[in-house]
């Protein structure tokens, strides 16, 4: 079955990229020229998925301006030609795909965040993309690759990599057996979600993208209804029931992760995408071998 709708979670406080995100949400934090959301958001679209929701917070109406036209702005530069490619970029914003917003009222955590697009996906298969982390690879886009591995077997797929093991317990450690026709895709039996160094199964983390089927919000509601006022679900043990039930593969996908949540990933993606940027990156490198060679 295709994926047609595409979740992204972008609520969170932000707490680690404090103050940056006081007034201006993490999502909206750029990238050269852009903010994060909106890679995210032509990474879905890249993907074939037209339809997707994008799950917000009190102050982060910003994210909704984004994706909406400014008439006045683009009156103005539609009508100097020297403006056209401007235009068309800032255009480009509104088109990107139906993109449609949602309050989390309260923040709650990401099991939570996802709860609230129940509605929004209904009774059929979905792709979730973290709104902080920004995933490059412009030829075979990540939610692509994690969509057709879904169409190829009907499971739930999460996107992982290997991260260094004194970083695993920041994220989670999943115990995984690889496929003999290719290793690259995993069966998934257990997940611990910030494993102290004793709990890691393997280095492999779930680092930002995710294709459920809908009976996730099954588990979800009742993982929801178990949880202690004040504790926070984790969205990892709702996925490793899908797991131990023999329905949730893990993909060691190609491309290039940033996490927009801090502050390291944040500049490393700012450098990197700048060396590559068509307007930029001649002088941005020259830039930085100039810096290096003061070092
Ligand atoms: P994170 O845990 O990385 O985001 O959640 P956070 O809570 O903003 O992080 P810190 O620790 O305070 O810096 C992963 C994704 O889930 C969203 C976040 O916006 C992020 O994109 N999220 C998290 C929600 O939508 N709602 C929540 O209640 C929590």
């Amino acid at each position: 079955m295709k994926i047609k709708k595409a979740i992204i979670p972008a609520a969170g406080l932000g707490t680690r990229v404090l103050p940056a995100s006081k007034a201006v949400p993490k999502e909206m934090l750029n990238i050269v020229d852009k903010p994060a959301i909106q890679y995210i958001v032509e990474e879905a679209a890249a993907a074939g998925i037209e339809d997707i929701l994008i799950i917000t917070n009190r102050g982060k109406g910003v994210i909704e301006d984004h994706f909406d036209h400014s008439y006045e702005l683009e009156d103005k530069l539609a009508k100097n030609p020297s403006k056209k490619k401007l235009y068309e970029d800032v255009l480009h914003c509104s088109n990107i795909a139906n993109v449609y917003f949602l309050r989390q009222k309260e923040t709650k955590g990401l099991g939570h965040a996802i709860m609230c697009a129940k509605s929004f996906v209904g009774n059929e298969p979905f792709a979730i993309l973290y709104g902080d982390d920004v995933i490059i690879n412009n030829e075979y886009p990540v939610t692509k690759q994690l969509c057709d591995v879904f169409e190829a077997t009907g499971k739930g797929v999460v996107g992982v990599k290997e991260v260094p093991r004194k970083d695993v317990p920041k994220y989670c450690s999943l115990d995984v057996t690889h496929h003999e026709d290719n290793p690259k895709v995993m069966d998934v039996h257990n997940i611990i979600e910030k494993p102290t160094d004793d709990q890691i199964m393997s280095c492999y983390s779930i680092l930002g993208r995710v294709v459920a089927p809908p009976q996730v919000f099954d588990y979800l509601a009742e993982d929801l209804a178990n949880t202690p006022e004040g504790e926070e679900l984790y969205f990892t043990d709702t996925l490793t029931r899908l797991g131990k039930e023999g329905d949730l593969l893990a993909l060691d996908f190609d491309g290039i992760r940033y996490d927009m949540g801090n502050k390291l990933g944040i500049m490393k993606a700012n450098c990197e995408v700048a060396l590559n940027h068509d307007e930029i990156g001649e002088d941005f490198k020259a830039y930085i071998k100039d810096l290096a060679a003061k070092l």
